[in-house]
């Protein structure tokens, strides 16, 4: 019987470095709590690995990932000791690019009003997604460098936009907001397309083309644009209009960070990485934070929320509900690390979710 058929899903987990070693091992544990019908195979792909033998995907690694597991839960990858990073670049992105994970899905909530850094802002005035693409943009890292050294070097970064790319980012969007509800159990009703189009006139002029002609597709879903610059000044301003928001790699790459900021910061914000129908990958969106990396200071919650939105995807919605229960309560009761106000260790968090979520 292969993979996909057997009852118990299979999660393929790949720690990477960093404070990725220390949160994913505790959101494992969580699941496991549920006790969801899932297995895990540990995966070793990393800094630690490449120091030690060259290798950063093994030949075929990213086919055995997409064969043998149902989705992947992925760490941070990227260490101080590796001076080029060679080895994130080839995981990270190469999962997200040869794997073709094209829906970078961001979703930004905010637990409690103590957790963002804007005034009056409530749990119910944070709650919107960005879907980034995930597989094109500058991120191709396509271009050259000519005369390099010289005083007339001229370096250039090719920004890719494909019909194809962009037309199933946007789609992916319509789809998203015409089957989801908002944490208040109100649908979603609108998609924001956020680009450069008046600078970036030829990239920006495809995407607000598909744009059109996707949205005629859903009559009932309001449309909206802003520009990128505009767009991040409304986000702190009144972060409460947002809703479905599509946007190419970087600006997503860029945004979301910034909302990570309204949800508590990076410690908190989670993604998936989809193509439907394939095996899609889940990773909290911080990296891995080599000042506060070994030291029990990362904040798990991240990564936790995380699994819960790769059990949703696999259809533990009720499993999911329960992690995000917990994670809830840890906020209240202040079960939480340093950088979101609490006193608590990275393990503690974790062991405290862990518990929660088994124990009710
Ligand atoms: P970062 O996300 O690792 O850290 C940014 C800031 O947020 C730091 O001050 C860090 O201490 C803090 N922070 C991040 N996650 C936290 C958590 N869970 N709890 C508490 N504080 C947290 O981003 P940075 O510093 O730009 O990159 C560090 C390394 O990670 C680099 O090698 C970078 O390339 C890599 N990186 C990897 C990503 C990934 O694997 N998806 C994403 C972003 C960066
Ligand atoms: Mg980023």
């Amino acid at each position: 019987m292969s993979a996909k058929t057997s009852v118990r899903k299979r999660i393929a987990v790949i720690a990477g470095d960093g404070i990725g070693k220390e949160v994913v091992p505790l959101a494992v544990e969580v699941i496991k709590a549920t006790g969801a019908a899932v297995e895990f195979t540990e995966i070793d792909w990393g800094a630690d690995r490449y120091l030690a033998d060259g290798t950063t995907v093994p030949p075929g690694g990213f086919e055995m990932l997409g064969r043998d597991f149902d989705a992947i839960f992925a760490g941070a990858f990227g260490d101080p000791r590796c001076k080029t990073n060679v080895h994130a670049k080839e995981i990270l992105l190469g999962m997200r690019f040869q794997m073709d994970l094209y829906a970078n899905v961001r979703p930004v909530r905010l637990l409690d009003t103590v957790l963002c850094p804007l005034k009056g802002v409530e749990p119910k005035d944070v709650d919107f997604v960005v879907m980034r693409e995930n597989t094109e943009g500058v991120y191709g890292d396509l271009g050259g460098v000519f005369r390099q050294g010289t005083p007339d070097e001229v370096a250039i970064q090719e920004d890719i936009n494909t019909r194809k790319g962009v037309e199933r980012i946007i789609r992916y969007a319509f789809e998203y907001c015409a089957d989801h509800k908002k944490l208040d159990g109100t649908p979603r009703r609108s998609v924001l397309l956020c680009d450069k189009s008046n600078a970036m006139t030829h990239a920006g002029g495809l995407w607000q083309r598909v744009f059109k002609e996707v949205s005629a597709e859903y009559p009932k879903i309001t449309t909206q644009h802003m520009y990128v610059d505009a767009l991040c000044m409304q986000m702190v301003r009144d972060p409460r209009q947002f809703d479905v928001i599509v946007t190419n790699n970087m600006f997503g790459d860029i945004i979301t960070d910034l909302a990570a900021g309204l949800q508590g910061g990076l410690g908190m914000a989670t993604s998936g990485n989809i193509h439907p129908g394939k095996t899609s990958m889940f990773e909290p969106v911080h990296g891995s934070a080599p000042p506060i990396a070994g030291k029990n200071l990362a904040n798990p919650l991240g990564a936790i929320l995380t699994a819960a939105m790769m059990l949703g995807h696999l259809g533990f919605t009720q499993e999911a509900a329960k992690i995000e229960a917990a994670v809830l309560e840890a906020v209240r009761q202040k079960k939480i690390t340093q950088d979101v106000g609490g006193a608590l260790g990275t393990r503690e968090v974790g062991e405290w979710v862990a518990g929660k979520v088994e124990n009710g």
